[in-house]
Formats: structure tokens, C-alpha cells, sequence
């Protein structure tokens, strides 16, 4: 290979992107708009990002689009959330699965509506199989509860005599969150200017880097993750080593 086409070799996008969509009220509240209006057009931008990353030949995509602490919101505006959860999976389900997509949840979903519970099982299961970009949805998900409960399960092993307490290390541990088998996010985005994780991916995003953009979530389109991925490539991931 020559040296030229060395240096225009672009880099490989990082495997796992995880994204907290966040700004959809903020940008319906400047707008006059209802709060519902926002997430109507975050949902347009989860289409054009999920399209992104698959473009982009990212591995894993995992977006936050309800905490577990979101249900302190008013009721109504759960409803809408919950409504376009529906919507989304109705319209796009097929579309995704042609396109290689497998998706799976985090989070505890099952505690959902039936329905809703119903169309994520049908989701996971058409497509189990498929080996494009793995798209997970963090849905009721907060990493205090996770990490609580794969406490327990461990726990509950050990007192029945299924496992040592020796034996217990950071891979078991991994293996009893939601993201079992999942790896651990390389880049962690945060939209709307806000520059915390809300209960995201605590364990998962041990060393993932962060990136914090002003952008509100229904603003972020392809150039927004080009430029997030920028940035993940200008910085130096030492993991506790010295710098190289
Ligand atoms: C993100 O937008 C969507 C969810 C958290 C479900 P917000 O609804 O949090 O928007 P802001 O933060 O109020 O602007
Ligand atoms: C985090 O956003 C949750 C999601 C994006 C789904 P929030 O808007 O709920 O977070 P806080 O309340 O500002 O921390
Ligand atoms: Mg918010």
C-alpha cells in the first residue's frame, strides 16, 4: 500500500455507540410546540441515526429512550412516550428486519404494557438471527436497579450452592446485567447540552469516552454522529496505562 493511501485510510468507527437522546421538550418548548411534538421528531432522529450506523458499519447502536426514573414524569406524557414506543415498532419492525437489524431491549420491559411487551418479544425473535448492526433499546432501564439485581441473582446462586463466592469476578458479574454478551459501549453521547449519564450504562460505560454536544435530540442527524465520532478519534483510550 502506498503512503498516500495509508493516510487517507479513514478509521474504523467505534464498535458500540451508546446514545442519551436527550432536548426533545426543550426543542418543542422553543418552538411553542407541545412537549409530545418533540418526541415525535426524536423518533424522526432515531430513524436517521439507526440508518447512520448502519451506513457507518458501527456494530452495536444502544439508545436510551426511557429511564426507569422517567416514570416521574405526568402521566400523560408517559402515554405519549409509551404510544410512539408502539408506533415505532409497528412501522419499522419489518424495514429493519430486511435490513439486517437485530434488536434487542434493555431494561425491565416486561413490566410494560402487554402489548408493548408482546411487540418487543415479536422484535427480538424475528430478529434473533440477523448479523447487521445490533440495535438495543433501553426501555425502563437505570443501571442502580440492574446492577441490584444482578446482585441478588448472584447472591442467590451462591446461597444455593451453585456457585463460590470466589468465583465471582468482573465477568460473571457482567454476565448477570441486561448487556450480557453485549460488549461494553466505546463511546457514550449525551445530547442537549446536559453533562451527566441519568443512571445509563454506569458499569458498562467504565471506560467508555463521553461525548457532550449542545445539540438537541430532535437537531442530531448524520453530520452530528460523523462529528461525535470525530471527536471519539482525537482522543487517546489509555485504560490506565501511561501514555503512549
Ligand atoms: C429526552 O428528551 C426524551 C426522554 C427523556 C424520554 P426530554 O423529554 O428529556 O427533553 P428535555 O430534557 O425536557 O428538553
Ligand atoms: C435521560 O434523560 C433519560 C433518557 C434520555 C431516556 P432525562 O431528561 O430523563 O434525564 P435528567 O432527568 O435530565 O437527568
Ligand atoms: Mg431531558
Amino acid at each position: 500500500m502506498s503512503e498516500a493511501s495509508t493516510e487517507t485510510a479513514p478509521l474504523p468507527p467505534p464498535a458500540h455507540i451508546a446514545i442519551i437522546m436527550d432536548g426533545n421538550g426543550r426543542w418543542a418548548k422553543a418552538r411553542g410546540l407541545p412537549r409530545v411534538a418533540g418526541h415525535q421528531r426524536g423518533v424522526e432522529a432515531l430513524r436517521g441515526v439507526v440508518e447512520a450506523g448502519q451506513e457507518m458499519g458501527i456494530d452495536y447502536l444502544t439508545l436510551y429512550a426511557f429511564s426507569s426514573e422517567n416514570w416521574k414524569r405526568p402521566p400523560r406524557e408517559v402515554d405519549d412516550l409509551m404510544g410512539l414506543l408502539r408506533l415505532y415498532l409497528r412501522r419499522e419492525l419489518r424495514e429493519l428486519h430486511c435490513n439486517g437489524v437485530r434488536i434487542r431491549f434493555i431494561g425491565e420491559w416486561r413490566l410494560l404494557a402487554p402489548d408493548i411487551v408482546k411487540l418487543i418479544e415479536d422484535a427480538e425473535e424475528t430478529t434473533t438471527l440477523n448479523t447487521g448492526l445490533t440495535l438495543i433499546i433501553a426501555v425502563n432501564y437505570g443501571s442502580h436497579r440492574e446492577i441490584v439485581e444482578a446482585s441478588k441473582q448472584i447472591a442467590a446462586a451462591v446461597a444455593d450452592g451453585n456457585m463460590e463466592l470466589d468465583d465471582i469476578d468482573e465477568a460473571i458479574f457482567a454476565q448477570h446485567l441486561h448487556t450480557d454478551g453485549i460488549p461494553d459501549p466505546d463511546l457514550v453521547i449525551r445530547t442537549s447540552g446536559e453533562q451527566r449519564l441519568s443512571n445509563f450504562l454506569l458499569w458498562q460505560a467504565g471506560y467508555a469516552e463521553l461525548v457532550f454536544m449542545d445539540v438537541l435530540w430532535p437537531d442530531f442527524n448524520k453530520q452530528s454522529l460523523q462529528q461525535a465520532v470525530d471527536e471519539f478519534h482525537q482522543r487517546e483510550r489509555r485504560y490506565g496505562a501511561s501514555s503512549g
